[in-house]
């Protein structure tokens, strides 16, 4: 085991006791180092005339020299350790300048400066500057950069940092320098450098100010075509950012360098974004639809940023849920805008649930603002992020948009260059919105999903519902205080009228609602908001008619976990008619569900009403919104299931849902067909929302179509995939088509492999479509899984160092192959503590990440409890990294 780790807690923050100035680096590129210089401007805060320590913090640095003022300290004048260099007395206000070198050749990790490909570049979220040089790594301190770059003009042509390039020279013969001034004061978090061969593409936009911003981004020569969508996706984000939320880009540059090698999505570094080329480059041959949609998502989160993040920042990392989950609200919201609200949030809270809430359910949960950590590096989770969205979503609903645009100008307008606390974000809607959020705050500070149970009672038109909110215990909290749940319900009738809040139609009903929580209409729509805030609450409305159904949670108003009973011809009812779009999803999801949970040896329930549902669904009028027909015939994920019903048997719940879908598909056959027939590829690609619809449906469709036909035909069913697999014009299809291809059994293992094999061929030079490559047969449930991947895994396809690739093939494979990943003899445990170990020593972050994978056994039977600890303690017993300890020690707790 490596050095004891050291918690930091969000009770110990203290303000930096210096404030600096310039900050100036430079920084020379060499085949096998680099060497940096800084010189760093310091005054202290409380002028009381005296100066004092400076502490800096560094890693993995080789120090060489360091002076105050210009005069080199002795060595009894400072000190060095592993972490930090401590400058002793020093004046009150002074320049300390350093000189160290790193190896950006030699770093695997991918933090700090590193080389990916013929290029350099640096990420330094949230702590790597430091492995950079020494400085005050924290995001409450700030200071105005100029950074000057140099290096081999030939290999290193284009030489970029933060902000305006302001002075460009020859070095010699052949090398040369550049340098860049950032006028904004900025945290070491947000500094970047890129040096390499770059192509360009550019553009401008106008903000509406009037101000004219040179658009650029770079890639390797030969992806530079595949930069033209995420260009488009900048331009419609910065305008949306200026009508939205009234925010305007203010530099004269903004660049986005695309990176082969990158540990996470993309970075929002000050005016110079990096991006994984996964999330940015794009075209019908490497990208999917979902790729596609990935990326405007990512351009527009990563811009976003500039003002939730950048100019407003985080006073500490605990409060990294500020601009992470208020920028996902943004991007989701931009989003919704372009493609529909419903399409866009069951995409989002289907992600929540098969993440968050398994998060939120396993040892690792905590709250959206943890008080204590001890590598913060492990923090950028779904709780952070999308569990923090959700939060930051209810906010603006219970204020209503305007006040949520008066709440947020107030918010950039009084912290602008600050860095601030979740209370400041908060105080803001408080003040604007006259309201008093002070038990609205638990959902920062107590983990877990709020259950909320609901029981419904009906006597002569009369409707009382108990709702009942319950939470379980985790580690920062053992006792749960009540959340403020604000729940949008409505009812619907037979026919899918609205039943609340219509008094004044004609058929209308006549309903009154009353209860303890206080309840709004703010729409006068048929959608109440419940706000409840104490444990349980009785609603009672009168004027109901006899069948009606009722849709509660309505749009997802509220990251909770609804228990409610309603007979599934109910369910089917509101599946079918609901008018809240997420809602007809919700009850389509809780009908599999009911089917899913059947007990052991039956035939599923479910199949006596499916039949009204899935005919329902697959046979809906073409006008009625195809995207929830979509989505509604999609299946939850056993592993879901699991978390929301914690005692059920895993191997029940993985034989039921095969059981399910194989009926769905065999049952309806002859709609199936006629869908793929309908939906069927068209000449030429195109990206409209329709054909986005129309290549998923059609992908849905073939899958059931093969499940159907599987059994009886297999080498007829496998030549049909492979002519279409030839026919398709772009990546969705192909993708679509292999991954059925690839679950048929073996009597056609010859004919498969020579079509991945066809496939690697003619891309094995796109990274993107080698990723989904691995990624189609990472996730193929057949048995044999973990071989497979083993054999992958060796291949000349696939490397460890390849952030990507471990993506694509590991965690691809235990997020997602939920079969194999479980299997019950433990193989799937094993073989990614093995690759957690494997991993550890290249790169830190990544191990990190797979091994999470294994912390979320609380709710599976001892069996896999056992197996899933176990594969823990065997990493436990090697990991080195503060990463990989750190999951393992609160995964095992
Ligand atoms: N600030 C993060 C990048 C980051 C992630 C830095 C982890 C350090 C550790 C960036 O804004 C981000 O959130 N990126 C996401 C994508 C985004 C669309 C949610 C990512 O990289 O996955
Ligand atoms: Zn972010």
């Amino acid at each position: 085991m490596a050095e004891q780790s050291k918690t930091v807690r969000l009770e110990d923050y203290e303000p930096y006791p210096w404030k600096m100035g310039e900050t100036r680096l430079s920084i020379s590129l060499h085949d096998d180092h680099a060497l940096v210089e800084s010189e760093l401007a310091f005054s202290r805060k409380d002028t009381n005339g005296d100066g004092g320590n400076i502490r800096l913090e560094g890693q993995e640095l080789e120090l060489l020299k360091v002076s105050v003022d210009g005069r080199d300290l002795n060595n009894n004048e400072y000190a060095v350790d592993d972490d930090s260099l401590t400058i002793f007395d020093a004046p009150q206000n002074c320049v300390v300048s350093v000189q160290n070198r790193i190896h950006p050749e030699s770093n695997t990790k991918l933090l700090g400066l590193y080389r990916t490909g013929g290029l350099y570049c640096t990420q330094c979220e949230a702590e790597s500057f430091r492995k950079i040089t020494y400085y005050p790594d924290r995001p409450d301190v700030a200071a105005e950069f100029f950074t000057t770059i140099e290096a081999e003009r030939s290999e290193f042509p284009m030489l970029l940092s933060n902000g305006n390039l302001i002075h460009e020279e020859s070095v010699g013969e052949t090398r040369h320098k550049c340098t860049w001034h950032d006028p904004f004061p900025k945290p070491s978090y947000l500094f970047a450098l890129v040096a390499g061969d770059l192509a360009t593409i550019e553009d401008s936009f106008v903000t509406r100010s009037g101000r004219h911003v040179q658009l650029n981004i770079y890639s390797e020569e030969h992806n530079i075509e595949k930069c033209r969508w995420a260009m488009d996706c900048l331009k419609r984000a910065m305008s949306w950012d200026e009508s939205t939320y009234g925010r305007e880009y203010d530099l004269d540059r903004f660049m986005i360098v695309a990176v082969e090698n990158f540990n996470f999505g993309a970075m929002e570094n000050k005016g110079l974004n990096i991006f994984n080329v996964a999330v940015l480059l794009a075209d019908p041959d490497v990208a999917t639809d979902a790729d596609y949609w990935r990326v405007e998502g990512v351009v527009a989160h990563e811009y976003f940023h500039n003002w939730s993040g950048n100019r407003v920042t985080c006073r500490d990392w605990f409060q990294l849920s500020l601009k992470e989950g208020f920028t996902v609200y943004r991007d989701t919201k931009f989003s919704e805008d372009i493609h529909g609200s419903v399409p866009i949030r069951i995409n989002t809270v289907s992600r929540l649930r098969d993440i968050q809430f398994i998060e939120d359910g396993g040892a690792l949960a905590h709250p959206v603002r943890p008080s204590f950590y001890d590598s913060i590096e492990n923090f950028y989770t779904p709780t952070i992020y999308e569990k923090g969205a959700e939060v930051v979503r209810m906010l603006n609903s219970m204020v209503g948009d305007e006040v949520w645009r008066r709440a947020t100008d107030r918010y950039f307008h009084t912290f602008d260059h600050q860095a601030v606390t979740i209370e400041d974000f908060v105080h803001c809607v408080e003040l604007e919105g006259n309201v008093d959020l002070s038990q609205f705050f638990r959902w920062y500070d107590q983990a877990g999903t709020p259950n909320v149970t609901v029981k419904a009672e009906r006597l002569e038109g009369e409707l009382k519902l108990d709702l009942n909110q319950t939470c379980r215990p985790t580690a920062e909290s053992a006792e749960k205080q009540p959340f403020h749940i604000p729940i949008a319900m409505g009812v619907v009738d037979e026919v899918g009228r609205e039943v609340i809040g219509k008094t004044g139609e004609e058929g209308g009903y006549q309903t009154k609602i009353s209860s303890k929580s206080q309840i709004s209409n703010p729409n006068d729509d048929g959608t109440v908001i419940i706000n409840l805030t104490d444990a349980s609450d009785r609603i009672h409305i009168s004027g109901v008619p006899d069948n009606a159904a009722i849709s509660i949670n309505r749009g997802f108003s509220a990251p909770i976990e609804v228990h409610y009973d309603q007979p599934l011809a109910t369910r089917i009812q509101l599946a079918l008619n609901d008018t809240d779009g997420f809602n007809r999803w919700n009850a389509s999801q809780s009908v599999f569900i009911e089917g899913i949970l059947e007990g052991e040896g039956e035939q599923p329930r479910l199949l006596e009403f499916e039949g009204a549902l899935i005919d329902g669904l697959l046979n809906e009028p073409e006008e009625r919104n195809r995207s929830i027909m979509l989505a509604s015939l999609k299946v939850p994920t056993a592993t879901y299931v699991l978390d929301s019903h914690p005692n059920s048997d895993f191997d029940q719940l993985l034989d039921n849902r095969q059981t399910l879908q194989e009926a769905m598909a065999r049952e309806h056959f002859a709609s199936w067909t006629k869908l793929l027939e309908a939906n069927g590829p068209k000449k030429g690609y195109e990206l409209s929302d329709e054909e986005v619809c129309r290549r998923s449906i059609w992908g849905l469709a073939l899958k059931h179509v093969c499940l159907a036909t599987k059994t009886s035909d297999q080498p007829i069913l496998a030549a049909d995939l492979v002519e279409k697999f030839r026919a398709a014009d772009n990546l969705t299809d192909r993708i679509s088509i292999v991954s059925q291809l690839i679950e048929l059994s073996a009597d056609v293992d010859e004919l498969k492999q020579s079509v991945l094999d066809e496939f690697f061929e003619s891309y094995k030079d796109e990274s993107l479509v080698v990723n989904h490559w691995l990624r189609v047969q990472a996730t193929c449930p057949l048995p044999g899984a973990v071989e497979r991947i083993r054999v992958l895994g060796e291949s000349s396809a696939f490397s460890l160092q390849n952030a990507n690739h471990v993506r694509s093939l590991i965690n691809a494979f235990a997020y997602v192959n939920e079969v194999n990943f479980h299997a019950e003899d433990g193989s799937g445990y094993r073989f990614i503590a093995e690759k957690v170990i494997e991993l550890d020593p290249i790169n830190p972050t990544s191990a990190a990440t797979l091994a999470k994978t294994l912390t979320n056994w609380l709710k599976f039977g001892n069996l896999r409890q056992r197996l899933m600890r176990s594969a823990l303690q065997q990493i436990q017993a090697e990991a080195k990294s503060d990463q990989v300890i750190d999951v393992v020690k609160r995964g095992l707790a």
